[in-house]
């Protein structure tokens, strides 16, 4: 083993799209390229609880889906006892800490892509794949990333934000401002969510206030945002010397659901039509690959990303819709599908990810932190034991 990167997939995860990440680390772990890589499977299961799976019953099982091993070991990941990232059996007489080089978090949504786990990493002084704590966090917000894009001058659609408190408060007016220049129809979504859960498609007004209790129920902060009669058109970013952006594809809703809603997305085995690449004019492709890059780097993201995008049927313009910091990984999903028909097959994509992370990794830990500088800082107590032991 000796000589090889120690990589943890991180699979599972507390959100929603627990099952979809299941499905995308069946193929991570499938497709890492096992003779520089010596792969460690840790899953996060539904109650939040971290296992180490074992990789040889993993492989055995061939499973479309990577299971969480009934009798997998418990254990956290924490920086370990020479200050590097370890993974830490928590239950009596189990192994020594185990020194990695690398986190693979394979998972999606809240609580897996949105900063969280991120920044236990960070804490960890362990190398990750994907984006950091910052951009990861913007990401998730599909406010704060709008606000962005349009800062670095890339079209949206227009929307309104209403809170939770405010809407709570008075109704009549946050109903008044949501519909305020916007026309019919408009789409009502959760601020922090993912598979289009919780989002409506509002046609008339009178159907707004019940969209919105119901978005409410995911998030505190929901958007009310212009509908738009668009081609939806997706992108795959990854880093490298300069931002690479793939050949984009095209989603098409089957015309039996009115947008690419949950049931589009994972019940029905009709739910869409892909084509990749989408039909596009060369000019048009090139704008929206460019397009992509520009919201990548604006949201300080790093490592890979999906970004998403509406192409207006009325004024054939281009709008930013969301960027996906991880992305789904199943051999059908569309980034590694994106990233394959631009060149990359799968599993150099996956050790380039790897490499980059190593990468950044090494780079931010030949910054200098600021601890001598500030030794001098130390906590002083005032003599009456007040104060908030902060001296600067
Ligand atoms: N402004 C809009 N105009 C038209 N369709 C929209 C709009 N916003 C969302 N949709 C539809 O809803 C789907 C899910 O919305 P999206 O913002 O991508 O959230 P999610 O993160 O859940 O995928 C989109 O793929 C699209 O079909
Ligand atoms: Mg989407």
């Amino acid at each position: 083993m000796a000589g090889k990167i120690r990589v943890v997939v991180l699979y599972g995860g507390r959100s929603g799209e627990h099952d979809v990440s299941l499905k995308s680390a069946a193929s991570v772990l499938h497709h890492l390229d096992r003779t520089r890589f010596e792969v460690i499977p840790v899953s996060i299961d539904k109650t939040g609880r971290w296992q180490w799976n074992d990789l040889h019953a993993l492989d055995q099982a061939h499973a479309a889906s990577l299971p969480i091993l009934p009798d997998a070991p418990e254990m956290r990941l924490a920086r370990g006892p020479d200050g590097r990232g370890a993974l830490m059996p928590i239950t009596q007489g189990a192994a020594a800490p185990i020194e990695i080089d690398v986190v693979f978090p394979v998972m999606h949504g809240p609580l897996c892509e949105d900063g969280t786990v991120q920044g236990l990493l960070e804490l960890a002084e362990v190398a990750y794949v994907g984006s950091g704590v910052l951009a990861s966090a913007i990401s998730m917000d599909k406010d704060v990333a709008k606000r962005l894009a349009e800062f670095a001058g890339i079209p949206v659609a227009p929307y309104h934000v209403l809170t939770r408190k405010a809407f709570i408060q008075d109704r009549t007016s946050s109903l008044a401002k949501a519909v305020e220049g916007l026309s019919l129809p408009v789409f009502v979504k959760p601020c922090n969510m993912g598979s289009s859960v919780g989002i409506h498609k509002v046609k008339t007004w009178d159907a707004l206030g019940t969209a919105l209790d119901d978005a409410f129920r995911y998030d505190v902060k929901v958007l009310v945002e212009q509908g738009i009669d668009a081609r939806e058109i997706e992108v795959a970013v990854l880093e490298g010397e300069t931002l690479f952006s793939s050949v984009a594809s095209e989603l098409n809703p089957n015309a039996h659901h009115e947008f690419y809603s949950y049931e589009a997305k994972y019940l029905d085995p009709d739910g869409a039509r892909v084509d990749l690449p989408a039909r596009l004019d060369a000019a048009q492709m090139e704008r929206v690959r460019s397009l992509a890059t520009e919201v990548f780097a604006a949201l300080e993201c790093t490592g890979f990303a999906r970004v998403d995008f509406f192409l207006d049927r009325q004024t054939g313009k281009f709008c930013f819709n969301e960027i996906n910091t991880l992305p789904g990984f199943t051999s059908i999903s569309m980034y590694p599908k994106m990233m394959e028909a631009s060149g990359v097959p799968y599993g150099e994509l996956l050790t380039r990810l790897v490499d980059l992370a190593l990468d950044r990794h090494r780079q931010r830990q030949s910054l200098e932190r600021g601890y001598a500088s500030q030794s001098c800082c130390v906590t002083r107590i005032n003599a009456s034991g007040a104060g908030d032991g902060r001296t600067s």
